[in-house]
């Protein structure tokens, strides 16, 4: 196992170049299964949630390559190869599988990762939607089973606005017979994403980052390229250690749409953040941060995934800001991590009480979820003393290269093997 050390206290410089978006990358690859020839994905980000999915593409028999950021899917002798556990549970988004295998071949068999540290991660509406289509659907021993006679269009409407649940069914309804329409769809920018490569294959798809999204099924897909989007997420990270230790730093490889939010969000603290085509600039001139209150929405509002890296940036701040996550149950664990850190947080449900400015204080740390680990790293660049994060393998899944970037801009950070490492070394000896 190996563990993230962070030196902390350094000024931050230079540029920082951003990957393709994981949770559009996580679509993307298993809705090539729709194609009858060949589909090019490019700037895919090179993180193990890409690699896993790779591997399970090959197992259902599709011919994969994933070289230079650049994955080929040859999906024409795929089978509808049941992937009741292995690797299907080793990430979250597997259950695009379900959508994507349903759509194609009428039946999918899908294991379902367990509890996520996020707190109960439902599929109720992604299920609805397949069910509509004409899907029966059914769980057993951790799997779900599907299997239709025949897709046919419907109008669904999700109870809960959910990013995977939208995009799950139109993965689902671009063969099916006839128009679907998604109501209380997802507007994340992921989902137009989906939406430009299933167009790009010969989908009928229209209103995709609308709350109404409709499609007109077709007899057949075909390949074609498609280059991803750049992930909002890592940009927003990037962006808000700069506001944390930077001097000046160049966030390249960002659509600062997508990150709109954040962007007013640190202007409010008194961060000078400039926009451009697409890049971002973060400039830091020892104007004292000042304290501001930040409630998690759908997009376009202030993204779930930004919530933890966002509250070790309100641990620097003068004054008491107020956190409120509305999207997931438990997203508060790393708060315990902080703590020990010296960060003054007080959390009632789903809300925290951030106090500033607080000293943070080197510490052994765990990473308990991909963004909480990102928060991690934010408050080891700005603690002092020598910080060590474990729990690297869910950073590793959403931070392709993440340590040479932040080497990059001046962060004295690197990667060792933990001690039960070197104990299971000396006894292998
Ligand atoms: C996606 O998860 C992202 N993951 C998450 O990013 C992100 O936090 C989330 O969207 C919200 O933006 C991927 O795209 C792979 P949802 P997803 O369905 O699709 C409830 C990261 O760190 N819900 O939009 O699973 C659900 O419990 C990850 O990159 C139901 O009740 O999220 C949650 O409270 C973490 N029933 C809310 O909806 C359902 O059937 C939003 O979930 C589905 C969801």
């Amino acid at each position: 196992m190996e563990k993230i050390v962070i030196e902390g206290g350094n000024r931050l410089n230079g540029t920082i170049q951003v990957g393709g978006a994981k949770n559009s990358a996580v679509a993307l690859i298993p809705a090539a299964i729709l194609a009858d020839s060949p589909v090019t994905i490019e700037q895919l980000p090179d993180i193990s949630d890409v690699r896993n999915l790779c591997e399970l593409l090959k197992e259902i028999g599709g011919k994969v390559t994933f070289e230079n950021n650049t994955m080929v899917i040859d999906p024409r002798e795929m089978i509808p190869m049941p992937l009741p556990n292995g690797r299907v549970k080793k990430l979250r988004a597997s259950y695009y599988l379900m959508g994507a295998m349903l759509g194609r071949f009428k039946k999918a068999v899908v294991g379902l990762p367990g509890g996520c540290n996020l707190g109960p991660r439902p599929i109720d509406q992604h299920i609805k939607g397949f069910e509509a289509l004409g899907a029966k659907v059914t769980n057993e021993q951790g799997a779900i089973y599907l299997q239709a006679d025949e897709l046919r269009g419907a109008r669904i409407y999700l109870d809960v606005v959910s990013v995977g649940a939208t995009i799950n069914i139109m993965l689902a309804a671009v063969l099916a017979k006839g128009r679907t329409i998604i109501e209380n769809a997802a507007k994340e920018p992921e989902i137009i994403d989906v939406a430009t490569l299933l167009s790009g294959m010969g989908a009928k798809i229209k209103g995709a980052g609308t709350d109404v999204i409709r499609i007109d099924g077709v007899e057949s897909l075909h390949g074609c390229r498609h280059c991803i989007i750049p992930d909002r997420i890592e940009a927003g990270t990037y962006m808000i250690l700069a506001a944390a230790c930077g001097e000046r730093v160049l966030i390249d490889n960002v659509i600062p749409p997508h990150v709109e939010s954040l962007t007013a969000k640190l202007r409010e603290m008194g961060v000078k953040v400039h926009t451009y085509d697409d890049q971002i600039e973060i400039v830091r001139d020892g104007t004292p941060l000042k304290k501001a209150d930040i409630k998690t929405l759908v997009y376009p509002g202030f993204p779930t995934d930004l919530q933890p890296p966002l509250t070790v940036l309100l641990t620097q701040a003068h004054g008491a800001s107020l956190v409120t996550e509305t999207i997931f149950d438990h997203r508060f664990k790393y708060v315990d991590e902080l703590r020990r850190m010296g960060a003054e947080i007080k959390v009632e449900g789903r809300s925290a009480i951030v106090e500033g400015p607080t000293r943070l204080q080197a510490a052994k740390v765990n990473a308990t979820d991909l963004r909480a680990g990102a928060a991690l790293v934010v408050a080891g660049a700005v603690a002092n003393g020598i910080t060590e994060i474990t729990g690297v393998e869910h950073i590793d899944r959403g931070y392709s290269g993440l340590v040479d970037k932040l080497r990059g801009i001046g962060m004295k950070i690197w990667r060792e093997k933990t001690e039960t490492e070197e104990e299971t070394t000396a006894v292998g000896r």
